[in-house]
């Protein structure tokens, strides 16, 4: 029965991260997941959320969650996104359901999506997050670009994804990143957003935001214009959220989806299908992280705490940005500046496959394949010699081109 199967292709995140694993040259330098790394290279733990560990280990039941979740928790994120005066909040028009990080979130927007045949095809970015495809053609939908980067690789396309955006047939889901986008690191700006969401709204097309990263932008309220925009002024949309990044809870697998809905008739139709759709998968989520984000944003102080943990991280990343930019700039003739403007943990750096591959077999600095690096991996012991060997490999292939 297994005879015909052929060797999969390496997922070009996770899978180059195993590679990694195995590099044993001691300088390496991994720039390739989007983990948060504090200066010594280790992944920290909040410390609101060692302080929720130790509150609800006396308080863990063994029963199932519900289908969809805790509601509790789920309502917090909504919150979060939505914040918590949000209208919806009163009328009802909304449905969450907790779910096994974004890629879980995605999965059963997908599956809904697919199995009530809301759309048939999901527009996104180019270039895009590259497991996006995938989910959406595992469900059975098919997946479609609009450009979104201009032709110096460094900016928004802006002219260009508006005018294909004004094509697509009514009908379709676009998605879209809510912030931090991945990966290129290059966000609308605020009118930007409007104009966009003006071409959703006269299309009739189902936006679907991809929040993963809220918080290391522009800052946890203004990560969210896009929702809130969408929020008011569309009746139905969707919003996919993980807690892996701003709470450090890679492996707990901790995620959210919110359907907006026309009114409170339409969400309870709606919620009885996304059940559905989570029962047919995995049955029903996993407690333990969601627990743990519930316990923060339920308390005043851990709140806070959380939120400046999570302010203190982004304002680092902001600062490595600057000095990765120049510090190339020194070195190179090469413009860099772009990687300074990018916003969240990834920056895309311009580096061609061919330099990404001799980054990594000679220097052993990992990016990914498409040029992607995140910026959260960099530190005092690795950003200078990181800088070094990318002028090295980019004056070399200057040269061999010429
Ligand atoms: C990333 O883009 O690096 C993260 O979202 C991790 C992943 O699952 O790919």
């Amino acid at each position: 029965m297994f005879e015909h199967l052929t060797t999969a292709p390496d997922d070009p995140i996770l899978g180059l991260n195993e590679k990694f694993k195995q590099d044993q040259r001691p300088h390496r330098v991994n720039l390739i997941v989007g983990v948060y790394q504090d200066e010594t290279g280790e992944i920290p733990e909040f410390q609101a959320v060692s302080e929720a560990r130790r509150r609800i280990n006396t308080n863990v039941k063994a029963n199932y969650l519900g289908i969809d979740g805790d509601p509790a928790y789920s309502k917090l994120a909504s919150e979060l996104l939505l914040g918590a005066e949000s209208p919806r909040f009163r009328t009802g028009n909304w449905v969450a359901a907790q779910s096994l990080g974004g890629t879980g979130g995605l999965r059963v927007v997908a599956d809904f999506l697919a199995r009530c045949q809301v759309t048939t095809t999901i527009w996104h970015t180019n270039p895009t997050w590259v497991n996006h495809q995938s989910i959406f053609n595992a469900a059975g939908l098919q997946t479609k670009a609009f450009p979104y980067l201009d032709a110096a690789g460094k900016g928004l396309d802006f002219v260009g994804m508006l005018a294909a955006l004004e094509q697509i047939p009514s009908g379709d889901a676009v998605l879209l990143h809510g912030c931090c986008h991945n990966p290129t690191g290059v966000d609308p700006s605020p009118d930007q957003w409007q104009a966009i969401i003006d071409v959703l709204k006269q299309r009739r097309l189902l936006p679907i935001l991809d929040c993963a990263y809220q918080g290391f932008g522009d800052g946890l309220e203004a990560d969210v214009l896009a929702c809130r925009l969408v929020s008011q002024q569309m009746d139905e949309a969707v919003i996919v959220q993980s807690f892996s990044k701003n709470f450090s809870l890679y492996n707990q697998r901790v995620g959210a989806v919110l359907f907006l809905t026309k009114d409170q008739l339409q969400a309870n139709t709606l919620r009885s299908q996304v059940k559905a759709a989570i029962r047919a998968n995995y049955s029903n989520p996993p407690q333990y992280g969601a627990a743990l984000v519930r316990t923060v944003l339920a308390d005043t102080e851990l709140r806070a705490n959380w939120q400046n943990e999570l302010e203190s991280m982004r304002l680092r990343i902001a600062t490595l940005r600057r000095r990765f930019s120049a510090s190339l700039q020194e070195k190179c003739d090469h413009d860099f500046s772009h990687i300074a403007k990018q916003s969240g943990m990834f920056s895309f750096s311009g580096l061609t496959p061919e330099q990404v591959t001799h980054l990594r077999d000679e220097f052993g600095i990992y990016f990914v394949g498409n040029g992607r690096m995140n910026v959260a991996g960099l530190n005092e012991s690795n950003l200078e010699v990181t800088t070094r060997a990318i002028a090295e490999v980019v004056g070399r292939c200057a040269v061999s081109a010429s």
